[in-house]
C-alpha cells in the first residue's frame, strides 16, 4: 500500500468533493482544497484544521493547471489529486443551446483535463490522480447527449493518460460513480433530469469507489 500523505481535492465545495475531503482527512491525509466559491471553501477549510485553499473558475483553464503545483508548494509535495468538478445538463440533443453545450464540455471535460495536466507535472513518484466521470459513460441515457459526451471525452482522455503514465508509476483513475443522492441533477445548467430511481448513498459510494482506491491504488 502506498503511503498517501498529501492530497489536493478539486471541487471540494461540492457534495462528493466535500465527502472525499472529510474521509481523506479522517484517515490522516494532509489536504489542500480547491473550489469555486471562496466563502464555502473557507468554511470547509475551518472544518479540516484550516487546510490551505485556492479558488478557481472552470472556464479559466490556465488557472486549473496551476492548482496541483500550488498544492505541492503548500503541502511540501503531492501524492494524490482528486477531481470532482462537474455540472449536469439535460434535454434532447436538438434543443440544447450551444452556450450550454460549451459550458458542459468545459466544466466536465476541459477543466478536469487541465487540472490533471498540472498534476502529472508535479506528483511524487507512485502518485495518483482520481477523476470522477460517472456510470453515464457506460450507459448514456436519452436527454443527456452533451453531458454524456463530455464525461466520455474525459474518460477517453484519462485512458490515454493512464497508458502514457505506466512507465512512471503514476496511477490515473477514472471513477465511474453511480447515480447518487446529492441533488446534482437539480443544479443542472440546462433542462431537467429524466425520471430516475433514487440515488445511492453518497458517503458509502465515495468511500468505496474514490477514497479507498486513492489510499491504496493498484498500478494497472
Ligand atoms: N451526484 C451524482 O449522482 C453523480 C453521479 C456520477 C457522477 N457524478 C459526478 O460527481 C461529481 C460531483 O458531483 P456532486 O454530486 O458532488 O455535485 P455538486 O455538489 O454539484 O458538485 C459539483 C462541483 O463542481 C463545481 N463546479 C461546478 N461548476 C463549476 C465551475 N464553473 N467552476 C468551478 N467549479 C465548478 C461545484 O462548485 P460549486 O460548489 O461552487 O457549485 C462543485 O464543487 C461531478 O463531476 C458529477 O458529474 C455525480
Amino acid at each position: 500500500m502506498t503511503d498517501v500523505r498529501s492530497v489536493l481535492v478539486v471541487g471540494a465545495t461540492g457534495v462528493v468533493g466535500g465527502l472525499a475531503a472529510q474521509l481523506l482527512a479522517d484517515r490522516g491525509a494532509s489536504l489542500a482544497l480547491a473550489g469555486r466559491d471562496p466563502a464555502r471553501l473557507e468554511d470547509r477549510s475551518r472544518r479540516l484544521n484550516g487546510c490551505p485553499v485556492a479558488s478557481f473558475e472552470a472556464y479559466d483553464l490556465e488557472r486549473c493547471t496551476t492548482l496541483a503545483p500550488w498544492a505541492a508548494g503548500e503541502l511540501g509535495g503531492l501524492d494524490a489529486v482528486v477531481v470532482t468538478v462537474g455540472v449536469a445538463g439535460f434535454g434532447p440533443a436538438k434543443d440544447v443551446t450551444n452556450a450550454a453545450a460549451e459550458h458542459l464540455m468545459t466544466v466536465n471535460a476541459l477543466a478536469p483535463m487541465a487540472v490533471v495536466r498540472g498534476a502529472l507535472r508535479v506528483l511524487r513518484p507512485a502518485g495518483t490522480v482520481a477523476v470522477v466521470t460517472g456510470a453515464i459513460v457506460d450507459r448514456p441515457m436519452r436527454g443527456t447527449a452533451d453531458y454524456a459526451a463530455a464525461k466520455t471525452a474525459l474518460a477517453t482522455w484519462l485512458r490515454v493518460a493512464r497508458r502514457e503514465q505506466l512507465g512512471y508509476g503514476i496511477t490515473v483513475m477514472d471513477v465511474r460513480l453511480p447515480h447518487l443522492d446529492t441533488g446534482f441533477a437539480d443544479r443542472a445548467v440546462i433542462g431537467s433530469a429524466p425520471a430516475m430511481a433514487p440515488g445511492a448513498d453518497p458517503a458509502t459510494e465515495v468511500d468505496r469507489l474514490l477514497v479507498t482506491p486513492v489510499l491504496s491504488p493498484v498500478l494497472i
